[in-house]
């Protein structure tokens, strides 16, 4: 990662401020990008208070333009621009017989659309050395849970865009991965717990490693993919899911 420029679009909580510090402490040069500005520059600034480089900088994923601006931000700060993660995402679970067509279209915005907009606005600042493009997935790629259809469909949706971004961008030499997490102990899952959408015991006990993932171990995996360790893998989704899906028992 050494001197590398990489943009973590949902930097500053959850996996996407684990993955951020983790890149940045192998040598990266990070540019934390989310959706309010404050807990972006505070993340960066711890970052560099450990040594390391970033700033933080606001922007809506569901924006193009916002997501152009953080792009340029890489390049004006770093000058160059090597490497994108998306870490940025929701989760809203709702019964789909009374889901409001709103909700429907907020969850496609943020990790969809969103995917789009933030690979497209990084992708076309790659130089001629290419890049690596790393989404956040989801087990909810390739399994169905009721109450998330949008959220379902939405990261089925980045999978299949992995795919197709990594073969036409393969000729700019830019990599594209997803890594699909099962349940990581985040605030995001924290909010799910408490709200009666997730039972963790239940959760503990379906996965075949026995617990939840850590945010470390998603940032483990987008650092693999992000390396020249995988420089001949693209197109991939990368399950970090204890064996959730290899599961298929009572
Ligand atoms: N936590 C889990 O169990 C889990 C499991 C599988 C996949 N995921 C996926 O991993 C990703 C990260 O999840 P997390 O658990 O770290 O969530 P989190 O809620 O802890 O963090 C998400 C981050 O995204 C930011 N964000 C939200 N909307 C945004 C927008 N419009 N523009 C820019 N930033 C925005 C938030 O401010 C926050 O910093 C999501 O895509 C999520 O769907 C999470």
């Amino acid at each position: 990662m050494q001197e590398k420029v990489i943009v973590v679009f949902g930097g500053a909580g959850g996996i996407g401020a684990e993955t951020g510090a983790r890149l940045a402490s192998e040598g990266a040069r990070i540019v934390i990008a989310d959706l309010n500005g404050a807990p972006a520059q505070a993340h960066a600034a711890d970052i560099v208070a450990g040594g390391g480089q970033a700033i933080g900088v606001a922007c809506d994923i569901t924006n193009p333009e916002s997501c152009e601006q953080a792009a340029q931000a890489a390049v004006e700060r770093f000058g160059q621009l090597d490497g994108m993660v998306n870490c940025a995402g929701i989760s809203k679970p709702h019964d789909s017989l009374s889901l409001p067509p709103t909700d429907w279209a907020r969850m496609v915005d943020v990790q969809l659309n969103g995917a789009f907009y933030s690979a497209q606005a990084c992708a076309k600042r790659m130089g001629t050395a290419g890049g690596g493009i790393v989404f956040i997935t989801s087990t909810n790629a390739e399994a169905a849970f009721p109450r998330r259809a949008a959220y379902c469909a939405a990261k089925a949706g980045v999978a299949m865009l992995t795919k197709v971004l990594a073969i036409e961008w393969a000729e700019r030499r830019i990599r594209v991965n997803a890594v699909g997490p099962a349940y990581v102990a985040t605030e995001m899952t924290q909010r799910n717990i408490a709200a009666g959408n997730v039972n963790e015991e239940q959760v503990k006990a379906r996965i075949p490693l026995g617990r939840l993932a850590q945010p470390a171990d998603v940032a483990d995996a987008v650092s693999f993919l992000l390396s020249e360790r995988a420089g001949f893998v693209t197109g991939h989704s990368l399950y970090v899911d204890g064996g959730w899906l290899a599961y298929g028992y009572f």
